[in-house]
């Protein structure tokens, strides 16, 4: 099973970025943990700050990959374009998100993504990637 993991802007910055919100730990040393933990999964992870990139990747593997985790970032809030690509391409993408974006700020609340996705999963820590990935094997077998 391929899954790709994406991560939107500023999450290179997790573990250095306010730490109080999304904690002290790399995604670098978390996505090893996972490839751990899921050894049978063919894992590929993929980080842009630019939202066209994103838009790239996702047509790039939309139709070859098994799943998509996607953390769109602050784009999950303002991106028709990625919503659209989502829209777009055949493979299935769960929306994670670190906080509980429904307990901050209301420009937070709402995703232009979310309609295109298997489902969303938010507030879990980076649990929340661990927990689509649980998702998606359940769902392939
Ligand atoms: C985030 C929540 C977004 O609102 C924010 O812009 C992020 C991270 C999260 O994982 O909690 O960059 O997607």
């Amino acid at each position: 099973m391929k899954i790709l993991i994406i991560n939107g802007p500023n999450l290179n910055l997790l573990g250095k970025r306010e730490k109080s919100i999304y904690g002290e730990n790399s995604f670098e040393d978390y996505y090893k943990t996972l490839q751990n933990e899921f050894s049978d999964v063919n894992f590929e992870y993929y980080q842009s700050n630019v939202e066209g990139e994103l838009i790239n990747k996702l047509h790039e593997v939309g139709f070859s990959f098994d799943a998509i985790i996607m953390n769109a970032g602050a784009y999950t809030h303002t991106s028709i374009g990625i919503g659209d690509a989502i829209a777009g391409i055949e493979t299935p993408v769960i929306e994670v998100h670190i906080s509980n974006v429904y307990a901050r700020e209301e420009y937070r609340h709402q995703s232009l993504m979310a309609k295109n996705c298997v489902g969303v999963i938010a507030g879990m820590g980076l649990n929340s990637y661990r927990l689509a990935i649980l998702q998606f094997i359940h769902l392939n077998k």
